[in-house]
């Protein structure tokens, strides 16, 4: 049994092992219907509760389909139906209740240390379905997008962040660090990844370059990548923030800066930091890489049961 809470926990024999395993996945089953089961049903009789303690589409609906086309089903909680939250149960009763019935348990939250305190008392799987400082199931997707649709691996390829310094960003810079590309930050000066990212860069390897000039941030880049600016919880002065990250919005003018055949990714959902031009250009692939997810998570479903092959 393996958790999945952040990309630096694993390492990256395994996070290609799940690759492989989901590239694999996707070409057998083309011919298919959302709800039939891939050959062997892997995960027949399996349950994964899944919990929301923040909005979520495309994570609940992909996570659905993920452990349906492994042959098992799941379970979706209210946190405000759980004694959890309304009468004080324990993470730690909590948490053995749901090892009692569930198979792995993905968990969407504002806390961290939640992630970590359901591990200490969970005896199945725990997967982050994103957290404040991570999105780790998002990002080896999109690394799996990424090399789909360049057909090359992503060490290979430039990439480029036009953002916030958000928990997809976290992810995005942990996942340079473990497949070894190149990426380019570019986002105001006040909004710049905190110290204690900065030291994980400086400790890890210096691929990671940060600007302050947008057009500085998506020179040769074959991908671009964002997020909203303003992130489900931010506790900002919203109109202060949109207006400091004006200068990085991602239109036409600015992806002419990147390679001719850069494509544009976003986790979605998407807010004002793309115009509308881009975001539906034939560059932008968002609607594949949103897709993708459900292959992806198979793969992670499987390998946190430790069943990949
Ligand atoms: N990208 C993503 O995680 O979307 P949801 O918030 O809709 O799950
Ligand atoms: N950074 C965004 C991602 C949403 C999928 C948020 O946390 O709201």
């Amino acid at each position: 049994m393996k958790h999945f809470i952040n990309l630096k926990d694993i390492t990256t024999q395994d996070l290609r092992k799940i690759l492989k395993d989901a590239k694999k996945r996707k070409n057998a089953r083309k011919k298919l219907n959302n709800l039939e089961v891939d050959k062997g049903a892997p995960l027949r009789g399996k349950l994964l509760i899944q919990m929301f303690e923040k909005s979520s589409l495309r994570t609940r609906l992909s996570f659905y389909l993920a452990i349906k086309q492994l042959g098992g089903s799941t379970l979706t909680l209210r946190p405000d139906e759980l004694h959890l939250t309304k009468g004080g149960e324990s993470i730690e009763d909590t948490a053995k209740i749901l090892s009692n019935f569930g198979n792995a348990f993905m968990l969407r939250t504002d806390d961290d240390r939640k992630l970590e305190e359901f591990k200490k008392y969970l005896s199945i799987p725990i997967i982050n379905g994103l957290s404040p400082s991570s999105h780790p199931t998002q990002i080896l997707s999109d690394v799996f997008t990424v090399e789909e649709i360049k057909k090359k691996p992503i060490s290979k390829l430039n990439i480029s962040w036009i953002g916030d310094s958000n928990n997809v960003l976290g992810s995005l810079i942990v996942a340079s660090i473990k497949f070894s590309f190149n990426l380019k930050i570019g986002c105001p000066r006040n909004y710049q990844p905190n110290k204690g990212i900065m030291n994980y860069i400086k400790k890890n390897r210096n691929k990671i370059s940060i600007y302050n000039n947008p057009k500085k941030a998506v020179e040769e880049a074959d991908v671009i990548f964002s997020d909203k600016v303003i992130s489900m919880n931010d506790k900002v002065n919203k109109n202060k923030k949109l207006k400091n990250f004006k200068n990085f919005k991602i239109n036409k003018k600015l992806m002419n800066f990147a390679k001719k055949n850069c494509i544009f990714l976003h986790c979605l959902p998407r807010g004002e930091e793309v115009d509308e031009q881009v975001f539906s250009s034939k560059n932008s692939k968002v609607w594949q890489q949103a897709k993708n997810r459900v292959h992806v998570q198979k793969s992670i479903l499987l390998y946190c049961i430790g069943i990949l092959r």
